[in-house]
């Protein structure tokens, strides 16, 4: 036998291995390394090439030529299953992914509003229905803001009515909002309709005082203001807030800015009015103070009386709260203990 036609047999041999090889070949990877072991730089295939170097010269050209068929016929049978284990591996793959749609998602807790934060929307949104629109004010006051202006100048024993936290001489944390109706009369024109909101502090704190709390309290200031406005503005309130068939009555108070003033009650709300442990079985619940503002008020902040009058109305928020949702302790409010806020998802 030739060289040539030595070479030419283990060629169709190699080539015969190879494509057999390449059938069986299990996974892209496994092809990969068979190719490198007979197309590779030092594979088989350039194996054979080296006894080019051998031969005599007029036989190179049909040498080459043949070693390019088995290279030709090599690479394009690696194409082809090399396509059909890159097919089937990847839907091998997209199988061993796929995602049930069917199952139910985790359940994630988005938040809610705070249930302060819901009484004050839903109380101003009833009083917005009354024309009240919403102001706010400074959390520290002048003591001018907090106590003089609302006619409680300094020694006034009306000053113990609130348990004061002091920042110095001259400057308290509000105790109420109050301070928002002087601002208010101060840089606005009557008639007037507001609702003054926001935190007040004072040094409390047991089982129903929270030394961090909110009130909301309305002023309205026109021309011809009477008790009658004030009663049927604050029941009107208490029947939209609470229910249709809640009663408001009025208890004679004080306050030193209003005069007369008036501690006011509701129906309770919970047991309607037959007698529960939330209103100490007297049918009646406490919501807050009000009265007709006093006169020397006004004129103090430059609003001529008796041609402007007014009224005021002022609402604890955790109190509205506890009171609407049945709270055993207001301490509950400031704490943020996600078991409590939940129930006020709406
Ligand atoms: N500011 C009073 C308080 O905090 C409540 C009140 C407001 C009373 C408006 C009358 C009018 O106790």
């Amino acid at each position: 036998m030739s060289q040539i036609q030595s070479a030419q047999s283990n060629l169709s041999e190699i080539q015969a291995q190879a494509l057999k090889k390449f059938k069986e070949a299990a996974s892209s990877k496994a092809l990969y390394e068979l190719k490198v072991e007979y197309l590779g730089k030092s594979g088989k295939l350039t194996e054979v090439m080296k006894e080019m170097a051998s031969l005599p010269k007029e036989e190179k050209p049909l040498f080459g030529k043949i070693v390019n068929e088995v290279k030709v016929a090599l690479e394009k049978a690696y194409e082809v299953r090399e396509s059909e284990l890159k097919a089937k591996e990847l839907s091998e793959k997209l199988a061993a992914e796929e995602i049930d749609l069917t199952l139910p998602g985790v359940e994630r807790f988005r938040g809610a509003e705070h249930p302060v934060s819901k009484v004050i929307h839903e109380i101003s949104s009833i009083m917005a229905r009354l024309g009240y629109s919403l102001r706010l004010g400074p959390l520290i006051e002048k003591d001018y803001y907090n106590f003089e202006a609302l006619n409680i100048p300094a020694d006034h024993p009306a000053r113990d009515m609130q348990d004061t936290f002091f920042v110095d001489k001259a400057h308290v944390l509000r105790t109420h909002t109050s301070p928002i109706q002087i601002h208010s009369l101060e840089t606005e024109k009557p008639p007037l309709r507001i609702m003054g909101v926001g935190a007040v502090f004072r040094c409390d704190s047991d089982i129903s005082h929270l030394p961090h709390f909110h009130q909301i309290e309305g002023m309205c200031v026109d021309r011809k203001v009477s008790m009658a406005d004030l009663k049927g503005t604050i029941s009107f309130f208490v029947k939209e807030y609470f229910g249709s068939q809640l009663k408001t009555r009025f208890r004679p108070s004080f306050f030193p800015f209003t005069e007369p003033s008036a501690e006011v009650d509701c129906t309770c709300p919970i047991c309607l009015g037959k007698g529960c442990s939330m209103c100490k079985q007297s049918g009646w619940i406490e919501i807050g103070g009000c009265g007709l503002i006093n006169p020397r008020v006004l004129e103090h902040a430059g609003v001529k009386y008796p041609e402007w009058q007014g009224f005021a109305f002022g609402f604890g928020i955790e109190r509205m709260a506890i009171i609407k949702y049945g709270v055993d302790d207001i301490r509950l409010f400031p704490e943020n203990d996600t078991r409590f806020l939940r129930q006020f998802e709406s």
